[in-house]
Protein backbone atom coordinates (compact mmCIF):
# COMPACT_ATOMS: atom_id res chain seq x y z
CA UNK A 1 0.00 0.00 0.00
CA UNK A 2 2.70 2.23 1.18
CA UNK A 3 4.40 1.55 -2.48
CA UNK A 4 1.36 2.59 -4.20
CA UNK A 5 1.42 6.51 -2.29
CA UNK A 6 4.99 6.64 -3.05
CA UNK A 7 4.71 5.60 -6.84
CA UNK A 8 1.31 8.40 -6.73
CA UNK A 9 3.95 11.10 -5.13
CA UNK A 10 6.62 10.20 -7.65
CA UNK A 11 4.33 11.03 -10.03
CA UNK A 12 3.37 14.17 -8.37
CA UNK A 13 6.75 15.16 -7.95
CA UNK A 14 7.19 14.18 -11.94
CA UNK A 15 4.40 16.58 -13.34
CA UNK A 16 6.33 19.45 -11.54
CA UNK A 17 9.20 18.83 -13.17
CA UNK A 18 7.71 18.26 -16.10
CA UNK A 19 5.94 21.80 -16.14
CA UNK A 20 9.10 23.51 -14.59
CA UNK A 21 6.20 24.42 -11.79
CA UNK A 22 6.46 23.92 -7.79
CA UNK A 23 3.29 24.13 -5.41
CA UNK A 24 3.21 27.06 -3.58
CA UNK A 25 2.16 27.77 0.08
CA UNK A 26 -1.19 30.76 0.72
CA UNK A 27 1.69 33.27 1.34
CA UNK A 28 4.67 34.47 2.90
CA UNK A 29 5.03 33.52 6.47
CA UNK A 30 6.77 35.89 8.95
CA UNK A 31 7.90 34.36 11.88
CA UNK A 32 9.41 36.67 14.92
CA UNK A 33 13.24 36.90 14.95
CA UNK A 34 13.29 36.49 18.81
CA UNK A 35 12.37 32.95 18.59
CA UNK A 36 15.77 32.61 17.42
CA UNK A 37 17.54 33.96 20.46
CA UNK A 38 14.89 34.51 23.22
CA UNK A 39 16.05 32.47 26.49
CA UNK A 40 12.32 32.37 27.86
CA UNK A 41 11.14 30.86 24.49
CA UNK A 42 14.02 28.95 24.39
CA UNK A 43 13.38 27.13 27.39
CA UNK A 44 9.65 26.97 26.65
CA UNK A 45 11.03 24.81 23.47
CA UNK A 46 12.97 22.50 25.61
CA UNK A 47 10.25 21.96 28.03
CA UNK A 48 7.13 21.40 26.04
CA UNK A 49 9.21 20.19 22.51
CA UNK A 50 12.29 18.50 23.24
CA UNK A 51 11.07 16.89 26.86
CA UNK A 52 7.57 16.32 25.46
CA UNK A 53 7.79 14.78 21.95
CA UNK A 54 9.12 11.05 21.11
CA UNK A 55 13.15 11.74 20.03
CA UNK A 56 15.21 9.83 17.46
CA UNK A 57 18.09 8.62 20.19
CA UNK A 58 19.46 5.53 18.39
CA UNK A 59 19.42 2.85 15.77
CA UNK A 60 18.28 -0.68 16.02
CA UNK A 61 20.85 -1.67 14.29
CA UNK A 62 24.11 -0.55 16.64
CA UNK A 63 21.98 -1.82 18.96
CA UNK A 64 21.00 -5.17 17.75
CA UNK A 65 22.96 -7.35 20.68
CA UNK A 66 21.37 -8.37 24.00
CA UNK A 67 23.60 -6.30 26.57
CA UNK A 68 24.68 -3.25 23.76
CA UNK A 69 23.85 -0.24 25.04
CA UNK A 70 24.15 3.90 24.12
CA UNK A 71 24.69 6.55 26.29
CA UNK A 72 24.52 10.13 25.30
CA UNK A 73 23.03 13.23 26.09
CA UNK A 74 20.07 14.70 24.83
CA UNK A 75 18.44 18.02 25.51
CA UNK A 76 20.30 18.09 29.16
CA UNK A 77 19.32 14.74 29.65
CA UNK A 78 21.87 11.98 29.87
CA UNK A 79 20.26 8.87 28.84
CA UNK A 80 21.12 5.49 28.66
CA UNK A 81 19.91 2.71 25.76
CA UNK A 82 19.63 -0.52 26.88
CA UNK A 83 19.12 -3.96 25.20
CA UNK A 84 17.87 -5.85 28.11
CA UNK A 85 19.42 -9.61 28.17
CA UNK A 86 15.61 -10.34 27.32
CA UNK A 87 16.21 -7.93 23.70
CA UNK A 88 13.50 -5.02 24.59
CA UNK A 89 15.42 -2.25 24.29
CA UNK A 90 14.83 0.19 27.25
CA UNK A 91 15.82 3.60 27.75
CA UNK A 92 16.44 5.01 31.22
CA UNK A 93 18.39 8.25 32.43
CA UNK A 94 21.34 7.83 33.41
CA UNK A 95 21.72 9.03 36.20
CA UNK A 96 22.67 6.74 39.85
CA UNK A 97 20.06 6.15 42.48
CA UNK A 98 22.14 6.53 45.59
CA UNK A 99 23.54 10.58 44.82
CA UNK A 100 22.53 10.94 40.71
CA UNK A 101 26.14 10.36 39.54
CA UNK A 102 26.36 9.56 35.32
CA UNK A 103 26.72 5.94 35.67
CA UNK A 104 27.85 5.07 32.27
CA UNK A 105 30.22 7.21 30.18
CA UNK A 106 28.86 8.42 27.08
CA UNK A 107 29.69 6.69 24.20
CA UNK A 108 28.39 3.10 22.17
CA UNK A 109 29.72 -0.80 24.20
CA UNK A 110 28.48 -3.88 25.58
CA UNK A 111 27.96 -4.72 28.89
CA UNK A 112 26.28 -7.11 31.58
CA UNK A 113 25.30 -4.53 34.26
CA UNK A 114 26.41 -1.26 34.42
CA UNK A 115 28.70 0.12 37.42
CA UNK A 116 28.66 3.49 38.86
CA UNK A 117 32.32 4.82 39.63
CA UNK A 118 31.84 6.59 42.42
CA UNK A 119 30.60 4.39 44.68
CA UNK A 120 30.08 1.12 42.46
CA UNK A 121 26.59 0.26 42.90
CA UNK A 122 25.68 -1.76 39.95
CA UNK A 123 22.53 -2.05 37.45
CA UNK A 124 21.41 -4.47 35.11
CA UNK A 125 20.66 -3.86 31.21
CA UNK A 126 17.18 -4.06 32.64
CA UNK A 127 17.89 -1.21 35.22
CA UNK A 128 17.21 -3.03 38.68
CA UNK A 129 19.62 -2.31 41.14
CA UNK A 130 22.04 -5.22 41.67
CA UNK A 131 24.76 -4.42 43.17
CA UNK A 132 25.11 -2.44 46.75
CA UNK A 133 28.94 -1.99 48.19
CA UNK A 134 28.93 -2.68 51.70
CA UNK A 135 25.12 -3.65 51.36
CA UNK A 136 25.00 -4.60 55.12
CA UNK A 137 26.23 -1.50 56.54
CA UNK A 138 24.59 0.98 53.83
CA UNK A 139 21.14 -0.45 54.77
CA UNK A 140 18.15 -1.62 52.52
CA UNK A 141 17.68 -0.34 49.43
CA UNK A 142 14.95 -2.10 46.82
CA UNK A 143 16.17 -3.37 43.30
CA UNK A 144 13.13 -1.73 41.62
CA UNK A 145 12.27 1.52 43.28
CA UNK A 146 15.61 2.26 43.54
CA UNK A 147 17.00 1.15 40.20
CA UNK A 148 17.17 3.21 37.43
CA UNK A 149 14.54 5.63 36.49
CA UNK A 150 12.52 4.44 33.19
CA UNK A 151 11.65 6.07 29.93
CA UNK A 152 9.20 5.47 27.30
CA UNK A 153 10.73 4.32 24.15
CA UNK A 154 9.82 2.12 21.19
CA UNK A 155 11.36 0.71 17.91
CA UNK A 156 10.14 1.64 15.06
CA UNK A 157 11.30 1.83 11.32
CA UNK A 158 15.08 0.97 12.91
CA UNK A 159 15.06 4.12 14.83
CA UNK A 160 14.77 4.35 18.82
CA UNK A 161 12.62 6.51 19.99
CA UNK A 162 12.28 7.62 23.35
CA UNK A 163 10.56 10.47 25.51
CA UNK A 164 12.78 12.35 27.92
CA UNK A 165 9.75 12.67 30.89
CA UNK A 166 8.80 9.11 32.20
CA UNK A 167 5.50 8.35 31.23
CA UNK A 168 3.67 5.19 30.70
CA UNK A 169 3.07 6.10 27.11
CA UNK A 170 4.91 7.15 24.15
CA UNK A 171 1.93 7.60 22.21
CA UNK A 172 4.05 7.19 18.77
CA UNK A 173 1.33 5.78 16.56
CA UNK A 174 -0.48 9.03 16.84
CA UNK A 175 2.92 11.09 16.80
CA UNK A 176 4.02 9.46 13.62
CA UNK A 177 0.87 9.54 11.88
CA UNK A 178 1.54 6.87 9.03
CA UNK A 179 4.52 8.21 8.29
CA UNK A 180 6.80 5.00 9.90
CA UNK A 181 4.96 3.13 6.86
CA UNK A 182 6.98 4.63 4.59
CA UNK A 183 10.61 5.00 6.95
CA UNK A 184 9.93 1.34 6.89
CA UNK A 185 10.66 1.27 3.03
CA UNK A 186 14.45 3.22 4.18
CA UNK A 187 15.03 -0.32 5.54
CA UNK A 188 17.37 1.49 7.89
CA UNK A 189 16.95 -1.60 10.75
CA UNK A 190 19.14 -3.54 7.81
CA UNK A 191 21.74 -0.73 7.80
CA UNK A 192 25.15 -1.15 9.22
CA UNK A 193 26.93 1.84 11.35
CA UNK A 194 30.00 3.23 9.41
CA UNK A 195 30.67 6.14 11.01
CA UNK A 196 29.54 9.01 13.25
CA UNK A 197 30.62 12.51 14.17
CA UNK A 198 29.44 15.40 15.76
CA UNK A 199 29.12 19.71 14.76
CA UNK A 200 28.19 22.57 17.05
CA UNK A 201 25.86 24.81 15.05
CA UNK A 202 23.31 27.87 15.87
CA UNK A 203 20.07 27.39 17.48
CA UNK A 204 18.55 24.62 16.79
CA UNK A 205 16.13 26.03 15.15
CA UNK A 206 18.09 28.10 12.16
CA UNK A 207 19.75 24.59 12.12
CA UNK A 208 17.07 22.95 11.46
CA UNK A 209 15.10 25.54 9.40
CA UNK A 210 18.30 24.47 6.53
CA UNK A 211 17.50 20.45 6.15
CA UNK A 212 14.08 21.79 5.31
CA UNK A 213 15.57 24.31 2.71
CA UNK A 214 16.29 23.60 -0.99
CA UNK A 215 16.16 27.03 -1.96
CA UNK A 216 19.80 27.69 -0.66
CA UNK A 217 21.33 24.45 -2.52
CA UNK A 218 22.58 26.25 -5.44
CA UNK A 219 23.82 29.25 -3.76
CA UNK A 220 25.20 28.56 -0.67
CA UNK A 221 26.66 25.20 -1.60
CA UNK A 222 27.76 26.64 -5.12
CA UNK A 223 31.34 25.85 -4.07
CA UNK A 224 30.48 22.19 -2.34
CA UNK A 225 27.58 20.42 -4.38
CA UNK A 226 28.00 23.07 -6.90
CA UNK A 227 25.85 25.74 -8.36
CA UNK A 228 23.60 22.88 -10.85
CA UNK A 229 21.59 21.79 -7.75
CA UNK A 230 17.80 22.65 -8.09
CA UNK A 231 16.44 24.73 -5.38
CA UNK A 232 13.00 23.73 -5.65
CA UNK A 233 11.15 21.78 -3.37
CA UNK A 234 7.77 19.62 -2.91
CA UNK A 235 6.67 18.66 0.61
CA UNK A 236 4.60 16.20 1.65
CA UNK A 237 3.32 15.98 5.69
CA UNK A 238 2.39 13.18 8.12
CA UNK A 239 1.60 15.81 10.62
CA UNK A 240 5.36 17.79 11.68
CA UNK A 241 6.96 15.71 9.70
CA UNK A 242 7.65 16.16 6.63
CA UNK A 243 10.01 14.66 3.28
CA UNK A 244 11.33 16.72 0.69
CA UNK A 245 11.89 16.12 -2.97
CA UNK A 246 12.85 18.18 -5.91
CA UNK A 247 11.31 18.22 -9.26
CA UNK A 248 14.58 17.89 -10.87
CA UNK A 249 16.50 16.69 -14.06
CA UNK A 250 17.31 13.25 -11.90
CA UNK A 251 13.98 12.61 -11.32
CA UNK A 252 13.23 13.02 -15.01
CA UNK A 253 15.95 10.64 -16.03
CA UNK A 254 13.79 7.76 -14.99
CA UNK A 255 10.18 9.89 -15.35
CA UNK A 256 10.16 7.43 -18.38
CA UNK A 257 10.40 4.52 -17.60
CA UNK A 258 7.66 2.17 -16.63
CA UNK A 259 6.65 2.54 -13.25
CA UNK A 260 6.66 -1.20 -12.17
CA UNK A 261 10.06 -0.59 -12.83
CA UNK A 262 10.54 2.38 -10.28
CA UNK A 263 12.66 0.79 -7.84
CA UNK A 264 12.32 1.75 -4.16
CA UNK A 265 15.95 3.62 -4.06
CA UNK A 266 13.93 5.70 -6.67
CA UNK A 267 10.55 6.13 -4.96
CA UNK A 268 12.36 7.08 -1.89
CA UNK A 269 14.44 9.51 -2.85
CA UNK A 270 14.81 13.30 -1.19
CA UNK A 271 14.79 14.33 1.84
CA UNK A 272 12.97 12.62 5.15
CA UNK A 273 12.79 14.84 8.50
CA UNK A 274 11.29 13.87 11.77
CA UNK A 275 9.78 16.56 13.87
CA UNK A 276 11.55 18.30 15.70
CA UNK A 277 15.19 16.68 14.61
CA UNK A 278 16.26 14.15 12.30
CA UNK A 279 17.02 14.27 9.20
CA UNK A 280 17.75 11.37 6.39
CA UNK A 281 19.36 12.00 3.56
CA UNK A 282 21.05 9.03 1.35
CA UNK A 283 24.23 9.28 -1.42
CA UNK A 284 25.93 6.54 -3.34
CA UNK A 285 29.23 5.40 -3.20
CA UNK A 286 30.99 2.87 -5.21
CA UNK A 287 29.78 -0.01 -2.99
CA UNK A 288 25.81 1.42 -2.67
CA UNK A 289 23.21 3.65 -0.82
CA UNK A 290 24.91 5.59 2.70
CA UNK A 291 22.38 7.24 4.78
CA UNK A 292 23.43 9.98 6.74
CA UNK A 293 20.99 10.75 9.78
CA UNK A 294 21.59 14.00 11.24
CA UNK A 295 19.80 14.13 14.83
CA UNK A 296 20.05 17.79 16.11
CA UNK A 297 19.76 18.80 20.28
CA UNK A 298 19.21 22.63 21.48
CA UNK A 299 22.60 22.83 23.19
CA UNK A 300 23.52 24.71 26.74
CA UNK A 301 22.30 28.51 25.51
CA UNK A 302 19.82 29.88 22.75
CA UNK A 303 22.55 30.64 20.60
CA UNK A 304 23.88 26.58 20.86
CA UNK A 305 22.80 23.40 18.86
CA UNK A 306 24.56 20.07 18.63
CA UNK A 307 24.18 18.19 15.68
CA UNK A 308 25.44 14.01 15.31
CA UNK A 309 25.84 12.24 11.95
CA UNK A 310 25.34 8.73 11.89
CA UNK A 311 26.25 7.15 8.65
CA UNK A 312 24.15 3.71 7.74
CA UNK A 313 25.05 2.22 5.17
CA UNK A 314 22.82 -0.69 3.18
CA UNK A 315 25.69 -2.83 2.37
CA UNK A 316 28.98 -4.35 4.16
CA UNK A 317 31.74 -2.28 2.97
CA UNK A 318 35.22 -3.54 2.17
CA UNK A 319 38.31 -1.60 3.22
CA UNK A 320 38.52 0.67 0.34
CA UNK A 321 34.90 1.96 0.40
CA UNK A 322 35.19 2.39 3.52
CA UNK A 323 38.00 4.96 2.69
CA UNK A 324 35.27 6.13 0.46
CA UNK A 325 32.61 6.62 3.05
CA UNK A 326 35.13 8.53 5.43
CA UNK A 327 35.99 10.79 2.86
CA UNK A 328 32.16 11.37 1.83
CA UNK A 329 32.11 12.58 5.70
CA UNK A 330 34.54 14.64 5.77
CA UNK A 331 32.96 16.12 2.89
CA UNK A 332 29.68 16.42 4.70
CA UNK A 333 30.91 17.82 7.85
CA UNK A 334 32.70 20.77 5.93
CA UNK A 335 29.64 21.18 4.15
CA UNK A 336 27.30 21.56 7.23
CA UNK A 337 30.25 22.79 9.50
CA UNK A 338 31.94 25.79 7.15
CA UNK A 339 28.58 26.36 5.09
CA UNK A 340 25.52 25.97 6.82
CA UNK A 341 26.16 26.61 10.69
CA UNK A 342 29.04 29.13 9.68
CA UNK A 343 26.01 30.87 7.57
CA UNK A 344 23.96 30.24 10.35
CA UNK A 345 26.61 31.45 13.37
CA UNK A 346 26.31 34.67 11.17
CA UNK A 347 22.08 34.66 11.02
CA UNK A 348 21.88 34.36 15.25
CA UNK A 349 24.61 37.46 15.69
CA UNK A 350 22.46 39.19 13.42
CA UNK A 351 18.86 38.40 14.98
CA UNK A 352 20.65 39.15 18.25
CA UNK A 353 20.73 43.06 17.10
CA UNK A 354 17.31 43.03 16.77
CA UNK A 355 17.09 45.21 14.18
CA UNK A 356 14.34 43.35 12.35
CA UNK A 357 11.66 41.87 14.03
CA UNK A 358 11.17 39.22 11.96
CA UNK A 359 11.94 36.89 8.87
CA UNK A 360 10.51 35.41 6.19
CA UNK A 361 9.40 32.26 4.73
CA UNK A 362 8.41 32.22 1.00
CA UNK A 363 5.65 30.24 -0.67
CA UNK A 364 8.12 28.08 -1.80
CA UNK A 365 9.09 27.66 1.29
CA UNK A 366 6.21 25.55 2.22
CA UNK A 367 8.04 23.18 4.86
CA UNK A 368 9.82 25.99 7.07
CA UNK A 369 6.15 27.44 7.06
CA UNK A 370 4.89 24.40 8.60
CA UNK A 371 7.68 23.24 10.93
CA UNK A 372 7.57 27.14 12.54
CA UNK A 373 3.27 27.05 12.84
CA UNK A 374 3.23 23.23 14.35
CA UNK A 375 5.94 24.10 16.98
CA UNK A 376 4.39 27.48 17.88
CA UNK A 377 1.05 25.05 18.42
CA UNK A 378 3.32 23.23 20.87
CA UNK A 379 5.05 25.40 22.47
CA UNK A 380 1.66 27.02 23.26
CA UNK A 381 0.11 23.71 24.67
CA UNK A 382 0.61 23.71 28.16
CA UNK A 383 -1.52 20.69 29.24
CA UNK A 384 -1.96 16.95 27.97
CA UNK A 385 -5.10 17.61 26.93
CA UNK A 386 -4.12 20.22 24.64
CA UNK A 387 -0.98 17.63 23.76
CA UNK A 388 -2.81 14.78 22.84
CA UNK A 389 -5.69 16.76 21.11
CA UNK A 390 -2.54 17.86 19.38
CA UNK A 391 -1.57 14.77 18.75
CA UNK A 392 -4.95 13.18 17.14
CA UNK A 393 -4.69 16.31 14.41
CA UNK A 394 -1.76 14.50 12.97
CA UNK A 395 -2.39 13.63 9.40
CA UNK A 396 -1.10 12.71 5.85
CA UNK A 397 -1.28 16.16 3.96
CA UNK A 398 0.84 15.97 0.30
CA UNK A 399 1.26 18.86 -1.09
CA UNK A 400 -0.45 19.17 -4.83
S1 LIG B 1 26.46 7.93 43.20
FE1 LIG B 1 26.48 6.05 42.20
S2 LIG B 1 27.20 4.68 43.68
FE2 LIG B 1 27.14 6.56 44.70
FE1 LIG C 1 22.69 23.51 3.40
Amino acid sequence: MSRELLVELARRTIAHARAGTVPQAESIARVPADRYHDADRWQLEVDRVFRRVPLVLGFSTELAEPGSYRALEAAGVPVLLSRGADGVMRCFVNMCSHRGAIVVAEGTGSARRFTCPYHAWSYDTEGALVGVLDRSEFGSVDPVRDGLVELPCEERSGLIFAALTPTDDLRLDAFLAGYDDLLDHLDLAGCRLVGRQSVVGPNWKIAFDGYLDLYHLPVLHRDTFGPEMCNKAVYDAWGPHQRVTSPDRHVLGWADTPERDWTMRRLTGGVWTIFPHVSIARFETDGGSVYLVSQLFPGSEPGRSMTTQSFLATFDPTDEQQVAIDEQMDFLLRVVRDEDYRTGAGIQRALRTGVKTDVLFGRNEAGGQRFHAYLDRLVATADDEGYRSLLASHRFEPQP
